[in-house]
């Protein structure tokens, strides 16, 4: 972290877990153990939890998420969610790209585009996920990979919207998997996405921007991870969904 350049950021990506009334419960758990953070707090839920969790944190230090989000306005696309939609509920940021999408629901680095974009213009904080495979990375093709995934995903950005932009690097071969990056592999891509943000809007933004890491980061690493300067926060899955887990990570990047 270098919290002189820009702010840490712990966000809890609960994929598909928790109900309505787990949710609340969940919440009101965390707010006392995490009322102290200096970095933001946010909470990604699934869309039917959005406005509980609105609710639920009202008053309280934690922002709500959503998880993905639809790129046109409105329209003729079955059991899909606009920005206007997550914006009225009271979501303050979204998720894109999260390599789930990508793998499961046909994400591609061009929907990732329109959905940032979407996202933007209708006034959410977005968090953009990239990462390589395990077969990129031992073909040595994760800096260039991920540089090329953030400038895709960048694409019609304006440098004030940038401000409203967080990347989240997540190497896919870690999530879920108990693998977690070292906290040099960590830091030595999130400076490559750093540099390739540099090369579209300059240094100074470049350096404004938070970057996340995310895929098993736990109570037990986040504090080395959050030691290294180009690491500014994480994107946290399973041990987002226990309160204490969640609070140590929001603690250690609390220093
Ligand atoms: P994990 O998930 O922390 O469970 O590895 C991270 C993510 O997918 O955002």
């Amino acid at each position: 972290m270098n919290k002189a350049l820009r702010p840490a950021v712990i966000a809890g990506n609960w994929k598909m877990n928790k109900t309505p009334s787990e949710t609340v419960a969940l919440i009101n758990e965390m707010k006392p153990l995490v009322a102290d953070a200096t970095c933001d707090v946010v909470l990604c839920v699934p869309f039917v939890d959005l406005a509980p969790a609105v609710q639920a944190a009202a008053g309280s230090n934690i922002k709500i998420g959503a998880q993905n989000v639809h790129f046109e306005k409105s329209g003729a696309f079955t059991g899909e969610i606009s920005a206007d939609m997550l914006k009225e509920v009271g979501a303050e940021y979204v998720i894109i790209g999260h390599s789930e999408r990508r793998t499961y629901f046909g994400e591609t680095d061009v929907t990732v585009n329109k959905r940032t974009l979407a996202a933007l213009n209708a006034g959410l904080k977005v968090i953009v996920c990239v990462g390589e495979y395990l077969e990129q990375r031992e073909q040595g093709i994760t800096r260039e990979l991920v540089s090329m995934q953030t400038k895709i995903a960048l694409g019609g950005v304006t440098p004030e919207q940038l401000k409203q932009v967080i990347i989240a690097y997540e190497p896919v071969w870690a999530i879920g998997t108990g693998k977690t990056a070292t906290a040099q592999q960590a830091n030595e891509v999130n400076a490559a996405i750093r540099g390739a943000v540099a090369e579209l809007y300059g240094q100074a933004a470049a350096d404004g921007l938070t970057i996340q890491y995310g895929g098993s980061m736990n109570a037990g690493n986040a504090e080395e991870l959050l030691a290294q300067p180009d690491v500014d926060g994480g994107l946290i899955g399973g041990a987002s969904l226990k309160a204490k887990d969640f609070s140590i990570i929001v603690q250690a990047a609390s220093k």
